[in-house]
């Protein structure tokens, strides 16, 4: 298999195989995953040794909310290669950019731009610590890779449990920022408060998705908000994966919520680097009083497809077709899952949706779930990001397969061959969020 030998390389070349967690093959199924892809299409793509796949899992881990190659984002971007993609003077489109997404969102008045989730949200918390002056962090949920939001497990490699990788080894986060990442749990107000009597003056922002796996209990977003201007904090809605699934633009839109910074990267420009940081003029030129400031941030590829991916968000009303593949799905996925009498427990909003089998053995049934349906010619696991490009007839198939892969392994449980069954190792537990 030319993908898995090429990754046994990798891991002799690059630390970790990947540079990301989420797309090391070890996640889904060790030693069989394809791996690497030579064409991605539509919902389609195809593995190193030609064999073609129906791609019903993260969909470009959440990028790709148009489908892969998507033909008028890539027109967009081909005319803006055409006409140089980098230059000693700025492109235009970020200025039009910045109008869009302020439009989308009223509340706003101001956007800075990077071109990933991660450096983004580091963007957003510099910004919040330069206009409060103050340095502590509320967080929930997960945020990226940097120092700001690591600093959570210094000193206790217990305080990210359930919010990031338990245990995660916080090496390179500089100890002096022990104490200033402070979590709490999503719909659980009254953490947040007790952060906020106890911090308080010293309270530079608090971080949230403003949903992720469950809706927000009525009224828990407004105590958020209210907190945040009782603390004096900056309200930061890291949207980086909730925006773009159920409405165009920020989740909080449909909440009627506003914070004061919004951060979006992945679904915004499909999967082409793109990140906008948009938020309250007084808020947003904090960002002169330090120093935020980076070369490629300039480019003109990512602020070209944002616009066009943006643009047929809107026309298509994409969202309505995403929560409506989603719905299908995991109406599908209770519906064998009973047949089969498979425990199994579905959650996410449409758009983004999980399975998670409630049985001893779980991880093990979960491996042999992604090898049986790769054999039928299906990338999946125990999630679905819907996609534009997912057409009917691809979710019909894939709840077929789904549904009698789902009999296999009410079978193999009652015979205690889950393990027996699979051709490699059981794949590596995730990163989970509690939010
Ligand atoms: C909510 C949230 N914030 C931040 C990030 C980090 O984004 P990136 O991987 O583009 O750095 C992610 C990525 O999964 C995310 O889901």
């Amino acid at each position: 298999m030319t993908g898995q030998n090429l990754y046994r390389k990798a891991r002799t070349r690059i630390p970790g195989g990947t540079q990301l967690l989420s797309k090391r093959p070890e996640m889904f199924l060790p030693e069989q995953w394809p791996s690497y892809y030579s064409k991605a299409r539509g919902a389609e793509l195809w593995d190193l040794d030609g064999n073609r796949y129906i791609d019903m899992s993260h969909s470009g881990i959440g990028a790709c909310v148009l489908g892969y190659a998507d033909p008028d984002v890539d027109a967009a971007v081909h005319a803006a290669i055409d006409g140089g993609s980098m230059a000693t003077l700025n492109c235009r489109e970020e200025v039009d950019l910045a109008d869009l997404l302020c439009e989308l969102h009223p509340w706003a008045e101001m956007v800075r731009y990077a071109r990933c989730g991660g450096e983004a949200m580091a963007v957003a918390v510099r910004i919040a610590r330069a206009s409060t002056g103050r340095e502590k962090v509320a967080f929930c949920g997960y945020h990226g890779w940097h120092d700001w939001y690591l600093a959570a497990n210094l000193g206790s490699l217990s305080a990210l449990e359930g919010h990031l990788l338990p245990g995660l080894d916080p090496a390179g986060v500089p100890r002096s920022l022990a104490g200033t990442a402070l979590p709490f749990h999503y719909n659980r107000p009254g953490e947040l408060e007790s952060i906020v009597r106890t911090h308080g003056p010293d309270l530079s922002a608090i971080v949230m998705e403003p949903i992720r796996s469950h809706e927000p209990d009525p009224g828990f977003l407004e105590s958020v908000r209210e907190l945040a201007d009782r603390a004096g904090a900056v309200l930061v809605f890291d949207e980086v994966t909730a925006a773009w699934r159920m409405n165009t633009g920020g989740a909080h839109l449909r909440y009627r919520v506003k914070p004061d910074i919004a951060v979006f990267a992945k679904a915004i420009s499909n999967g082409y680097p793109m990140a906008a940081i948009i938020g309250r003029g007084d808020v947003m030129q904090a960002a002169q009083d330090s120093f935020i400031s980076s070369t490629y941030w300039t480019e003109r590829i990512g602020p070209t497809a944002a616009l066009a991916a943006i643009r047929k968000h809107q026309r298509c009303n994409v969202s309505q077709r995403l929560v409506e593949a989603g719905t299908k799905i995991q109406t599908g996925w209770r519906e064998a899952a009973s047949r089969a009498a498979l425990p199994i427990s579905v959650s996410g909003i449409p758009p983004l949706a999980h399975f998670a089998f409630e049985a001893p053995g779980a991880q093990a049934l979960k491996t042999l779930f992604t090898q049986r349906m790769l054999e039928s010619g299906f990338l999946a696991t125990n999630a679905y990001y819907a996609t534009f490009a997912h057409t009917d007839q691809h979710i019909g198939d894939y709840l077929a397969a789904a549904a009698d892969v789902f009999h296999e392994l009410a079978k193999a449980r009652e015979t205690g061959s889950v393990e027996k069954l699979l051709k490699g190792p059981i794949a590596h537990a995730g990163f989970y969020r509690l939010t």
